[in-house]
């Protein structure tokens, strides 16, 4: 029997690798190396499903021991192909994922734009293929990850998941430890994705607008794309601290119930701030604004905001070019606040997520989100991409 094949066992575990294995011993999912008598195995691709029991023949003894093929499970794969570019539901095994990263049973993912330009054969995003997208992901760790026992519940997002690793749109994911935030106890798993990148983001505005010194009283703090997962949470948890909220949307016919609902107290037609070389400066409307729009949108939004008022910039949906001019900044004193959920430290990101587990959590989660399964994710991506979906998607994949 070759040393490489995927070994492991579901009951009496082995944990670490000093004792030698004895008798009907299994392994545990996620052992990489163990000891057979006095031979030592490299054991990949542990996974949970025994089909078999062999014996492996040592120096010392026969010992039996479980081994599987390798299990498969069910993802959503995007690949770039020289016949061209697939995306969809498949069946993959752990192989896919590689050897490095502590293993997580993925339970819920969510569906966030960048998982769009990441599954689309122009959108610059993924840096493998095939990719497993999905940014977000909460689940439980197999095995002890640095300081997280095995069986933690945990989340991660942002850094290279989802677009430079295989991410969360699978029920098996392996995630570097130092990228693992354990989810905090007031939080369940798919409340954690609920809230995910997009929830993180609106966070992470509300904290940069409130470091720059907005206060309740400040005034109207308009947020754009106020229907999309950034929106929609901003709009929520700027309404719960107490914020006159004027929320920006293209949806204003079929999404102002569902604004108010969040909190929203006025709402403006997205048009409104799409003019193309709009005025420098307009009547100073806003103390503040949460940006997920960009482009043309963020610089009508500019141009609107009160003298040292801020805007908390995130995205790019409206486009990358923003053309402004400096009277904003410098007549003003306007500033421009880059939001960055991707690459902050993960000492700050586990900060975050307790905020957003005590006083920064959202009140309105239950009316943001719709669960799908891995079936919806392909329809849910192509609406993404066209503005059209409203709120969060959240992806079941426990089983
Ligand atoms: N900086 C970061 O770390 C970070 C983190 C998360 C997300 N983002 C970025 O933030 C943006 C929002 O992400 P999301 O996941 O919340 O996306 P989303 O759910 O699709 O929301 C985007 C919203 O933007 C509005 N919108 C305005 N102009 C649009 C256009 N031309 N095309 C499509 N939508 C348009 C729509 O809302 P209305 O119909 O209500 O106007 C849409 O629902 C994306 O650009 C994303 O990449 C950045």
């Amino acid at each position: 029997m070759g040393t490489d094949r995927p070994l492991v066992g579901t009951d009496r575990p082995l944990v670490g690798t000093d004792r030698p294995l004895v008798g009907t011993d299994r392994l545990l999912v996620g052992t990489d190396r163990l000891l057979v008598g006095t031979d030592r195995l490299l054991v990949k691709d542990c996974v949970r499903n025994c089909t078999e029991l062999v014996q492996l023949r040592t120096q010392s003894s026969p010992v039996s021991v479980a081994v599987v093929t390798a299990q498969r499970f069910p993802a959503f794969v995007a690949t770039k192909a020289v016949d061209g570019f697939h995306r969809g539901v498949e069946e993959i095994d752990m192989g896919l994922l590689g050897d490095d990263g502590a293993i997580v049973d993925v339970e819920w993912s969510s569906v966030n734009y960048k998982d769009a330009l990441a599954a689309s054969p122009d959108g610059r995003v993924a840096r493998i293929s095939p990719i497993v997208p999905g940014i977000d992901l909460a689940g439980r760790l197999v095995d002890d990850a640095g300081e997280f026992p095995a069986g933690t519940a945990v989340l991660a997002h942002g850094y290279g998941l989802g677009v430079s690793r295989h991410g969360g749109f699978a029920s098996r994911a392996r995630v570097p430890a130092e990228w693992l935030v354990a989810i905090p106890e007031s939080l369940d798993a798919r409340t954690a994705m609920v809230i995910g990148t997009a929830g993180f983001t609106a966070a992470l505005s509300v904290i940069a607008l409130e470091d720059h010194g907005l206060e309740p009283g400040s005034g109207p703090v308009l947020v754009t794309g106020a229907t999309g997962g950034v929106g929609s949470v901003a709009v929520n948890l700027l309404a719960g601290r107490g914020y006159e909220v004027v929320a920006s949307t293209g949806k204003a016919e079929t999404s102002a119930a569902f604004l108010h609902s969040l909190g929203a107290s006025q709402i403006v037609e997205r048009s409104s701030l799409e003019v193309e070389a709009g005025r420098p400066l307009e009547a100073m409307t806003y103390a503040a604004a949460v940006d997920c729009v960009g482009g043309t949108t963020l610089a009508n939004v500019l141009s609107r905001i009160s003298y040292g008022g801020a805007v908390a910039a995130s995205g790019l949906t409206g486009g990358v070019a923003v053309p402004t001019t400096v009277m904003p900044f410098i007549l003003r004193g306007v500033s421009l606040l880059g939001i960055d959920s991707v690459e902050i430290p993960i000492v700050e990101r586990r900060a975050v997520w307790e905020r957003l587990a005590a006083d920064l959590r959202p009140s309105g989660l239950d009316r943001v989100a719709v669960d799908i399964t891995l079936d919806g994710i392909d329809d849910a991506l192509s609406r993404i991409l066209r503005g059209e979906l409203t709120g969060r998607l959240v992806v079941a994949l426990g089983t």
